[in-house]
C-alpha cells in the first residue's frame, strides 16, 4: 500500500518553474465572477436570449441559502429516525439547518472561449452544484449531475460559439427531506473552462504512485491517459520537482502510456513533514508540445497490520480524527480556502492527524490542503446505498449513478498523499440484508480497479447484523460507529485482525455553558435548548470521549478514531431536533464559530502529548449561586493537581483507574462557589509542581478585546480574516455570561462577510453585521477586495468603548 499525488492542470496565472516553449497547452479558468442568479424556475432561462436584468449578481462559488432566514418550517421532517433508535415520528425543525435549501435555483454567466489551436477540445468542469443540476450551454442540454457532492465534467466543443459570447445556464433542483444536515445549495464549488488541444492529457487521467520505497531511491510509476487511446506517435516527457522546481528525476516514453522513474533520497510524505513533489508531465505530438500537466503526489507507504491497526512509513500510528461536514459555519458550503485553511490550522492546535470527510466527497482544494498541511484522509462517498434514510435521499439514484459518482471521485482524487482509505458509506441500512455484502463486493471492486493502492472501508452501526451476515467480513478494513464495547467481540469474530472507530463519542455541549446540577446522561434537555459543558451529555447511540477511550487503551489492534465532530455544523441539532429554535449540531469539539469549547482541552490533553494541556472549567460567575455546590473539573496530560478556592486548597487529584472520567480528567465534585478565583496547581510524576491555571469571577463588561487569526492578507477579493471578539472586563477577564449586541463596520480595502458566535440557538443572520455575544465571545469575518491597502473592522456595543482592529491586504 503506496503512493499520493493530485493533479492539476495549469491553471493560466500560474507562474511555472519549466520552460513551457511556445505551445498553447490547457487553459483552466475559474468562472467566479459575474454570475446571475434567481430563486423559481424559469423555462426558458436556458436561452441565451432570455432576460436576466432582474436577478441578483453573485460570485460562485454561492450557497444561496446561507442568506436564510431561518425558519422552523424550511425542510420541516415529520420522521422517525430509525438510526438514532426512535420508536415513534416526530415534528424535526432545525434538521437541514432550518434554512431555504429546497426548490430551484437558476445561474448563468457569459463566457468566452481563448481559441487555443483548430479543432481544441473545451470542456466545464464543475466541482460540485447541490443539487440534481442541469448544464445548458447556448440553451442546449449538456448534461445532469443528480450528487451534489460530486465533481463532474462535459465536453461543449459541440455547443460553443468561437470568439463570441456563450451562455452558461445551470438549473438546480434541491429536493426537501433529501438530507440529514444542512446541505447548502447551488453552485457552492468551482466552475472551470477548460480549452484543450484536440489530442491532450485527459483530465483526471493522470495516476502516479510509488510502488517501491527504499531510503535511496523511491520508484514513481506513471499511467498517464490520453484524450484519444489510438494516437500515434506521441513522446511524453516527465519531470520530478521538489518544492523550489529543483529538477530531482526525469525520463520520457514513446509512443507509450507508462513509465518508471527513480527519485533518489525520498522524503517521505506524512503529518508531521508533508513533503510533496510535483510531476510536470509534458505531452509531444510530431515534436510539438501539445499539453502539459503538473500532478502534486507524496512518497508514502501506508499498511494495516493485524493486532497493531495502521502503519506509516513504518511506524504504527493511531487515528486521532476528526469527521467533518462540509459546511464552513457562517459562510454556509460556498468553498473558501482561507476558512477551510483555518481549520485545519484550528485541527493541528488541537493535534488531530485525520479526518473522515463524512460523508461524501470534499472540494478538491480541501484535499489539497491536507496534503500541504498533513492530514491522514478518508474520502467518503455515500450516506445511502439502495435502502434510504431520506425520502428524497441517495437510494433513489443509487443504482443508475453509484458507479459514476464513485469513479469520478476516485479519478480526480487518487494521486493526494493525504488520501490513504476510500469509504463507500456511512451506517448504510443495507447493513442489515443479507445481500449487503455483495454491495460492499461491488463498490469495493469498482475502488480496487481504479486504485489497487488503497484499502476501503464503511463505517457500520448495525454491528450485530454487519457481524453476522458477512458485510463487515468483506470490507478490507472495518469501521465501527459508537461500539467500543463492541471492539472484542468484532475482533474476534472478523478476519481482518484489525478495526478503528469510524464514528466515536458525539457527545453534545455548548461553549461555555454548564447546567447544575451536574449529571452524566443521554439524551438531556434542557430549558434553553443548550448542552452542558461538562462534557458528561451524550446520545443513546453513543458515549463521552473517555469511554471510548478507555478502550482503544486496551486494544491495539483498534487504530484509533474520528470523533464526531470536529466542528460543530449546520442542522442535525441533536439532542433538541424536535425543539426549536436550535439549528446547529452540538457535536463539535469546536463551536460554529471555531472557537474552542471545553472539550478541544480533553482531546488536546491526549492527542498532544508533546505540549503541555492545562485547563479549567467551568467560568466563574456564578453570582446567586454562593454557598452552592459548583463542580470544578481540570483537563491535563499532567497525572495530578491541586485546586484552590480563593487561596484555599480543596485538596489534590490524581488520575487514577476508578471509572473512565477519574482515568482522563480531574474532578473536583463538592466546590462551594464563592466569588473570588479558582486555581489548579499541576504536578508531574515526581509530585513537583509545573504550572498553574487560574480562573477569576469577571467584573462588568468594560471594552472589547479582538484578535485577527491572520493580519497580512491577499488582496485577491476572497481571502479572509476570522476575527474573535470577546466581551471583557477592566482587567482583561472574560465575562463568561456576557450576550452584548455587537455591531460591525469594516473600512478600507475589504468588506464585512459574516460573523457566527457560536450559539446554536441563535436566529442571527450570519451575513448581517450585527451578532450578539455568545458566552462572553463572537467572530466576525472580514474579506479582502482586490485593492491592497490597510482595512479596519471596528465593533461597537452599547456602553463600551469601540474596538478596532487593523488588518493589511497585499
Ligand atoms: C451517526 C451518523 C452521523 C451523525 C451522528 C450523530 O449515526 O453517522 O451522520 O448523524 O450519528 O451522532
Amino acid at each position: 500500500m503506496i503512493k499520493g499525488i493530485k493533479t492539476i492542470v495549469i491553471v493560466i496565472v500560474a507562474s511555472l518553474s519549466v520552460n513551457l516553449a511556445q505551445a498553447q497547452i490547457t487553459k483552466d479558468i475559474l468562472l467566479e465572477d459575474g454570475w446571475k442568479f434567481s430563486k423559481g424556475d424559469f423555462p426558458t432561462a436556458a436561452k441565451a436570449t432570455f432576460n436576466d436584468k432582474g436577478w441578483q449578481s453573485v460570485r460562485v462559488p454561492h450557497d444561496w441559502a446561507i442568506y436564510g432566514p431561518f425558519d422552523e418550517n424550511n425542510d420541516i421532517q415529520i420522521v422517525k429516525i430509525t438510526q438514532n433508535n426512535e420508536q415513534k415520528e416526530t415534528r424535526k425543525t432545525g434538521r437541514t439547518g432550518a434554512l431555504p435549501y429546497m426548490g430551484i435555483g437558476w445561474y448563468r454567466t457569459k463566457f468566452t472561449v481563448p481559441a487555443i489551436s483548430a479543432g481544441d477540445e473545451v470542456s466545464l468542469l464543475f466541482d460540485g452544484v447541490m443539487s440534481n443540476s442541469t448544464i445548458f450551454v447556448n440553451g442546449k442540454e449538456i448534461g445532469h449531475w443528480p450528487y451534489g457532492y460530486s465533481s463532474f465534467h462535459f465536453n461543449i466543443s459541440p455547443y460553443i460559439i468561437k470568439g463570441k459570447s456563450n451562455t452558461l445556464s445551470v438549473r438546480v433542483d434541491n429536493k426537501p427531506e433529501s438530507s440529514r444536515w444542512y446541505p447548502g445549495a447551488g453552485i457552492y464549488r468551482n466552475v472551470h473552462l477548460i480549452v484543450k488541444n484536440k489530442i491532450n492529457l485527459k483530465t483526471w487521467g493522470t495516476f502516479v504512485t510509488t510502488p517501491e520505497i527504499s531510503a535511496n531511491v523511491a520508484k514513481v510509476n506513471v499511467k498517464t491517459a490520453l484524450s484519444d487511446s489510438l494516437v500515434k506517435g506521441f513522446k511524453l516527457v516527465y519531470n520530478v520537482l521538489d518544492s523550489k522546481g529543483t529538477l530531482l528525476a526525469s525520463g520520457s516514453a514513446l509512443g507509450k502510456n507508462e513509465i518508471n522513474l527513480n527519485l533518489k533520497n525520498p522524503k517521505l510524505w506524512s503529518p508531521e513533514s508533508p513533503t510533496l513533489y510535483t510531476l510536470v508531465t509534458k505531452l509531444y505530438l510530431n515534436n510539438v508540445l501539445t499539453d502539459q500537466q503538473q500532478t502534486k503526489f507524496g512518497v508514502r507507504k501506508t499498511e494495516f497490520k493485524r493486532e497493531t491497526g495502521f502503519w506509516l512509513n513504518d511506524k504504527n500510528v493511531k487515528f486521532k480524527g476528526v469527521c467533518l461536514h462540509h459546511d464552513l459555519g457562517p459562510l454556509g458550503t460556498a468553498i473558501n480556502v482561507s476558512a477551510m485553511r483555518r481549520q485545519l490550522v484550528l485541527l493541528k492546535d488541537l493535534g488531530c492527524n485525520a479526518i473522515r470527510t463524512s460523508h461524501n466527497p470534499v472540494a478538491p482544494e480541501f484535499l489539497d490542503l491536507c496534503d500541504e498541511m498533513g492530514f491522514l484522509v478518508i474520502e467518503e462517498t455515500f450516506d445511502e446505498w439502495k435502502r434510504g434514510k431520506m425520502k428524497n435521499g441517495y437510494h433513489n439514484y443509487f443504482n443508475a449513478w453509484a458507479e459514476k459518482d464513485l469513479t469520478n471521485m476516485l479519478e480526480r482524487d487518487r494521486n493526494h498523499p493525504s488520501i490513504i482509505m476510500w469509504s463507500i458509506g456511512n451506517e448504510v441500512p443495507d447493513q442489515d440484508n443479507k445481500e449487503g455484502y455483495k454491495i460492499v463486493e461491488y463498490l469495493q471492486n469498482i475502488c480496487h480497479k481504479l486504485d489497487p493502492t488503497r484499502l476501503v472501508t464503511a463505517g457500520m452501526d448495525r454491528i450485530n447484523s454487519a457481524l453476522k451476515n458477512n458485510f463487515a467480513a468483506s470490507l478490507d478494513v472495518p469501521g465501527f460507529n459508537y461500539k467500543p464495547k463492541q471492539y472484542f467481540e468484532a475482533y474476534k469474530k472478523l478476519p481482518q485482525g484489525f478495526l478503528y472507530g469510524s464514528e466515536t463519542a458525539s457527545t453534545v455541549s455548548s461553549r461555555g455553558v454548564y447546567h447544575l446540577p451536574v449529571k452524566m446522561g443521554k439524551d438531556i434537555h434542557h430549558p434553553d435548548n443548550q448542552s452542558s459543558s461538562y462534557d458528561l451529555e451524550y446520545c443513546n447511540w453513543s458515549q463521552v470521549p473517555d469511554d471510548e477511550w478507555a478502550v482503544q487503551d486496551t486494544t491495539a489492534y483498534s487504530a484509533g478514531e474520528f470523533v464526531w465532530t470536529g466542528f460543530d455544523y449546520l442542522g442535525e441539532p441533536t439532542p433538541y431536533d424536535d425543539y426549536w429554535p436550535s439549528r446547529s449540531s452540538y457535536f463539535g469539539i469546536y463551536d460554529l464559530a471555531g472557537i474552542p469549547k471545553d472539550r478541544f482541552y480533553l482531546y488536546k490533553s491526549r492527542w498532544k502529548p508533546e505540549e503541555p494541556t492545562l485547563h479549567l472549567l467551568p467560568h466563574w460567575n456564578w453570582e446567586g449561586k454562593e454557598g452552592q455546590n459548583v463542580p470544578v473539573f481540570c483537563y491535563t496530560n499532567y497525572p495530578s493537581a491541586e485546586l484552590f478556592v480563593n487561596g484555599k486548597s480543596m485538596g489534590i487529584q490524581k488520575k487514577s483507574n476508578l471509572n473512565n472520567q477519574t482515568r482522563y480528567r480531574l474532578m473536583w465534585n463538592d466546590v462551594v462557589y464563592q466569588k473570588g478565583s479558582i486555581k489548579v496547581v499541576a504536578y508531574d510524576e515526581s509530585g513537583k509542581a509545573v504550572a498553574t491555571k487560574e480562573i477569576t469571577t469577571a467584573g462588568a463588561p468594560h471594552h472589547l478585546k479582538l484578535k485577527a487569526d491572520r493580519t497580512q492578507l491577499t488582496a485577491n477579493g476572497k481571502d479572509l480574516a476570522f476575527v474573535t471578539i470577546s466581551v471583557v472586563d477592566k482587567a482583561g477577564n472574560i465575562c463568561p455570561n456576557a450576550t452584548n449586541d455587537l455591531i460591525f463596520k469594516v473600512e478600507g480595502a475589504g468588506k464585512y462577510r459574516a460573523a457566527c458566535n457560536g450559539d446554536p440557538t441563535s436566529l442571527q443572520l450570519f451575513h448581517q453585521p450585527e451578532m450578539k455575544a455568545f458566552s462572553g465571545m463572537a467572530v466576525a469575518i472580514v474579506e479582502t477586495s482586490k485593492v491592497k491597502g490597510n482595512i479596519s473592522l471596528k465593533v461597537t456595543a452599547k456602553g463600551l468603548p469601540q474596538g478596532i482592529i487593523t488588518l493589511n491586504a497585499k
